[in-house]
């Protein structure tokens, strides 16, 4: 594998870029809307937060199995931050929702998440990033503890297949399913590859007890 290995001062400048990478989805939609180019703009956030909120879950994702395929260890540093990005773009895509469809009617809201399947299940997975986001500080993580915080933040195994049924319902209203089709393939190969991984070392781990009694003993 390619090795690249950076300095502590590249690291920085990798997170800016990214960090501002992040941001141009949104600076975009904030534009278009401001400078009245959009037709009907809340529908255009909704829609374009709904699929980043996607994209950041796939990438937060991606993060480890790339990690271990390029055999660069320091990705793991863009992790907190992709899986941030993704709660900003869920968050959004709520408010516009809120806003768009309901005009701040909570009690409406309710009653639009009690009623439509793919909003019930949108919403659920809404919920489940709530406490991803709110642990994602170092200070949380020594509070929990590393073990209860990554059994916490295993949420996300449950929170992208949810993104993905929630998008899949939404378009087969629409007889569309070619995207949901995509995301849920990326979403199978990326949680395929840890459950892949979590058999092999369950395979290797008895072996390697016995090799280690006979030559121990
Ligand atoms: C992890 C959480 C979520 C993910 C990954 C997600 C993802 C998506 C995606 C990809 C779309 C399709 C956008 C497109 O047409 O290209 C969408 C649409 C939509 N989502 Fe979500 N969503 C999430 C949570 C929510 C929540 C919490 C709500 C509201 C309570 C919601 C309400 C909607 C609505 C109303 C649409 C349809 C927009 C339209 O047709 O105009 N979603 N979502």
């Amino acid at each position: 594998m390619m090795d690249f290995f950076p300095t502590p001062k590249q690291l920085s400048r990798i997170k800016l870029a990214v960090f501002v990478l992040a941001l141009l989805p949104f600076a975009r939609m904030a534009w278009l809307t401001v400078s009245g180019q959009l037709v009907e703009p809340l529908q255009f956030i909704t829609r374009g937060s709904g699929d980043w909120t996607l994209y950041f879950l796939c990438l937060t994702l991606a993060v480890t199995p790339l990690r271990r395929l390029l055999q660069w260890p320091w990705l793991i540093r863009l992790r907190r931050m992709l899986g941030l990005y993704a709660f900003f773009y869920a968050f959004l895509h709520f408010l516009t929702f809120l806003w768009f469809d309901h005009f701040f009617d909570v009690e409406a809201m309710w009653k639009d998440v009690l009623k439509r399947p793919f909003i019930t299940v949108g919403f659920s997975a809404f919920v489940l990033l709530l406490p991803l986001a709110i642990t994602s500080s170092n200070g949380m993580i020594k509070r929990l503890g590393g073990k209860r915080w990554q059994w916490l933040h295993r949420l996300v195994y449950i929170i992208a297949p949810l993104g993905i049924l929630h998008f899949w319902w939404m378009k087969a209203a629409k007889h569309d399913f070619s995207q949901p089709i995509l995301f849920g393939l990326i979403v199978a190969a990326l949680l395929g590859v840890r459950l892949w991984w979590a058999y092999s070392k369950r395979a290797a781990a008895p072996a390697a007890a016995k090799g280690c009694s006979g030559c121990c003993h």
